[in-house]
């Protein structure tokens, strides 16, 4: 079954990419850090990445949508040079910067929900909001770990995400079911629309 739905086709092949370059830059970064639990908490949030690309595929797959090879080279090298990056920016700025990227990808699952139910499939709901939720959990481990951080104030004045600011409106200490979260990133654009070329 094909859909006919150009945005959300696109952000499906986007994400599939996307995930790839975070995962590429995790590698980089829990390469980079020296602390054992930090380490292994970024090894993991680059697993979760890996099965979010899987989970991705799956489901271009079911509507016969390939990658596309232009995002799949342009990830590519984003997530490589981001993970090399990482070893000479010091431990501050990787942190932050997945942090607030992380806040970014949150919505990209729910705005992803919302395009299938415009179209009437509403099968893929639940593992949405999973990897929606999974980002967001994503994000607030990065938050707590730079809490109390002295460079987080001027971070957040200049790039606006930090103990106050998010991109998204998800609650992770009130999770609502995966009916009512279709509430969530209601005014958000996906970065489909953004035109992320
Ligand atoms: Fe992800
Ligand atoms: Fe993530």
């Amino acid at each position: 079954m094909n859909i006919q739905h150009p945005k959300l086709v696109k952000l499906l092949q986007l994400a599939y990419s996307a995930e790839k370059a975070a995962a590429f830059a995790y590698i980089g970064h829990a390469g980079s850090v020296r602390e054992a639990g930090e380490k292994s908490a970024i090894r993991q949030i680059e697993l979760d990445e890996w099965q979010h690309r899987e989970t991705v595929l799956s489901i271009m797959k079911l509507y016969d949508i390939r990658p596309l090879k232009y995002f799949e080279v342009k990830y590519h090298i984003i997530g490589r040079i981001i993970g090399a990056s990482c070893y000479v920016i010091g431990w501050f700025m990787p942190y932050y910067f997945a942090g607030r990227l992380e806040s970014g990808n949150v919505c990209e699952y729910f705005i992803m929900r919302r395009y299938f139910n415009e179209i009437g499939i509403s099968d893929h709901d639940e593992v949405l909001y999973e990897m929606g939720m999974k980002e967001k959990e994503h994000e607030v481990y990065f938050q707590k770990a730079l809490e109390t951080n002295r460079l987080l104030p001027l971070f957040e004045k200049i790039f606006g995400w930090g103990n106050k600011g998010s991109s998204n409106d998800v609650d992770l200490e009130n999770r609502v079911s995966v009916e009512e979260s279709k509430r969530y990133c209601r005014n958000r654009r996906s970065a489909s629309e953004k035109g992320h070329e």
